[in-house]
């Protein structure tokens, strides 16, 4: 969550910082601003809302060649102009840009910065006031800078400029994800490669605890020691069209249409030159070492993790936890003798889940994360990584990574019981094409979707999902989408639950989307949705062909009963997309959300 971007170099650089923050937005949006350093001095434009509102206030005449900018989740301070970034010091001579959370902020208010008047209710604005007050008080920039990062508790991505000093932009990364990017001429900074990617391909990573001076000619990585670290680029391997809407209205929409070739794109990764899917042995190995799976996850993640279990535990037999990563850090079960744990986490950025594994690391105990962004924090800090390669997701609510997360899940679950001569009776990669397929034809039926959303969802101001088994957790997933997006009060529930409480919520025409596909609980979840009906809910029933009735709304074509998460999530997530749509929402940047949530 929030998103920071600089530049050092020869072009104008308001242009390139605007458009690096457009990709970023997806981060936060609630304000954004932009400081730029020419002869004149600074200039600083911030504005409430979007980028584009921030668009609006940048002076088009001003031109500069090094600048910085951010946009903003606001965590400390209502989001508003005042404590939109960048922050300023007193005297103005130094400008600042932060990813984080300062968590002693008030202490060092307190102990170094009684006399300064603070302008905002940030916790930022403290690390700015800091460097200020130490270069008054006799230190060079650097070792100011250096000086207020050792004071620092808690998180930060940050890069400042100063007045008095065009050639530098300083940079500092603890915890919140940042990118030094390199070029010709001219060096860049962001929270992530997608936001220079116009630029450049060549990026270099930080690690904690690292400071930089960034001049447009070189980079210099030092610790908080001053040592210096040598670390060679990599080459982003993003493509331009992958971050892109093109002809769609919206990023969430483009991505729900990818999951087929995501799904196909898993299979491929995933095969070896035998055509049999593939597990790194030592990652197999650490799954039989282990008595006990733990998932640690959040959101989206945290309903793929709750399939994967049902994967796991029926096809290699292992039993599996699955816990909500804010939870288990402050409440941790007693645990097996030989717990292996795996992070599931699309942007592996998560602070919730990355704050388990810094406890379970220091535990000593073995770590997989699945993730689709390579080198992200929690993949460089686990033991191993499975990757989605679902390409980059944009829109906050996520949809291609959850059946991304799912399908590798089920490879390692397949792998795993291959490995302890289980036989299956079925061939995964047969089965996840078949996935693929079906998938194809769900997104086909985007205006059975679109007519379902109008007509259940239009006016309402609740909505029930009700499965059973798995179908119950894809209930839970359904049931996100629609609030995080559509703002309608949304809940899944186990089928045979709601009767002990919640049905009292039911009125006439409250509607009730209900999932089978579940041979085994196919007459049970029908007896719940009869349970509804009876007391006024209007019921939609989502079914799989084998299973459905005459009272069916919608037919899933068959896929392997265990896989059918899979596909019964598509025209959830299309239903949500439409009532979305339908209410006038916007749906890739729903209100107080944020993809990347990288604060506790
Ligand atoms: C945020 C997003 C959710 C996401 C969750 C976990 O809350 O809004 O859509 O599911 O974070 O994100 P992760 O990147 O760890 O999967």
């Amino acid at each position: 969550m929030c998103g920071i971007v600089g530049y050092i170099g020869y072009q104008d650089v308001k242009e390139i910082l605007l458009r690096g923050l457009e990709k970023l937005e997806y981060r936060g949006y609630d304000s954004a601003g932009i400081a730029v350093l020419n002869d004149e001095g600074i200039h600083l434009f911030k504005e409430k809302g979007r980028i584009a509102d921030l668009r609006n206030v940048v002076d088009p005449t001003v031109s500069a060649s090094i600048g910085i900018g951010h946009t903003r989740w606001a965590t400390h301070g209502a989001p508003s102009r005042v404590n939109a970034h960048p922050h300023q010091s007193a005297s103005g001579r130094f400008t600042l840009v932060h990813n984080g959370v300062i968590e002693n902020y008030a202490i060092l208010k307190r102990e170094y910065l009684q006399d300064v008047a603070f302008r905002s209710d940030t916790d930022t604005e403290v690390i700015v006031q800091l460097v200020e007050k130490f270069v008054n008080d006799g230190l060079s920039v650097e070792e100011a800078f250096r000086k207020t990062l050792t004071l620092l508790k808690g998180s930060y991505a940050i890069a400042m400029i100063d007045a008095e000093n065009q050639e530098v932009i300083y940079v500092a990364k603890n915890k919140s994800p940042l990118l030094v990017g390199l070029g010709h001429g001219f060096n860049v900074v962001a929270s992530d490669a997608m936001a220079m990617l116009q630029v450049t391909n060549q990026f270099v990573e930080l690690m904690d605890k690292e400071m930089v001076i960034v001049t447009s000619e070189d980079i210099t990585i030092k610790t908080l020691n001053g040592d210096i670290v040598q670390r060679a680029p990599y080459t982003a391997e993003l493509d331009a069209s992958d971050i892109e809407k093109g002809t769609y209205p919206h990023y969430m929409l483009k991505e729900i249409d990818e999951q087929p070739f995501v799904m196909r794109r898993i299979i491929q990764k995933y095969q070896d030159e035998n055509g049999q899917l593939t597990i790194d042995p030592q990652i197999i190995q650490e799954v039989l070492n282990a008595d006990r799976i733990y998932i640690i996850a959040c959101g989206t993640s945290y309903h793929a993790g709750l399939v994967g279990k049902q994967l796991i535990e029926k096809w290699a037999k292992i039993p599996v936890e699955v816990h909500v990563a804010s939870e288990f850090s402050y409440n941790m079960p007693l645990l097996s003798e030989k717990p292996l744990f795996i992070y599931i986490s699309q942007s592996g950025e998560t602070a919730d889940s990355r704050a388990v594994l810094v406890q379970t690391n220091n535990l000593g105990y073995k770590a997989i994360t699945i993730t689709n962004v390579p080198g992200s924090t929690l993949s460089r800090e686990a033991d191993y990584t499975l990757l989605l390669h679902a390409g980059p997701e944009i829109a906050v609510a996520s949809t291609k990574a959850y059946t991304a997360q799912i399908a590798v899940l089920a490879i390692l679950a397949v792998a795993t019981a291959k490995a302890k001569g289980i036989e299956l009776d079925f061939d995964l990669v047969k089965e996840l094409a078949i996935v693929a397929n079906v998938m194809e034809m769900l997104c086909d039926a985007k205006e059975e979707m679109e007519k379902i959303a109008r007509e259940y969802l239009a006016v309402t101001r609740n909505c029930f999902f009700i499965g059973r088994a798995v179908d119950y957790y894809v209930c839970l997933e359904g049931a996100l989408k629609l609030k995080e997006i559509s703002y309608i009060q949304a809940e899944g529930f186990a089928g045979g639950e709601l009767k002990h409480g919640t049905i009292a919520l039911i009125e006439d025409g409250t509607p009730v989307i209900a999932l089978a596909t579940q041979e085994h609980v196919n007459l049970s979840i029908r007896g719940n949705v009869k349970e509804v009906v009876a007391r006024g809910a209007n019921p939609c029933i989502i079914s799989m062909r084998g299973l459905e009735t005459e009272e069916d709304r919608f037919v899933i074509p068959a896929v392997h009963p265990m896989l059918t998460p899979l596909v019964s999530v598509v025209p959830l997530q299309l239903i949500a997309y439409y009532a979305a749509l339908h209410r006038g929402c916007d749906v890739d940047k729903p209100r107080n959300l944020a993809k990347s949530v990288t604060v506790e």
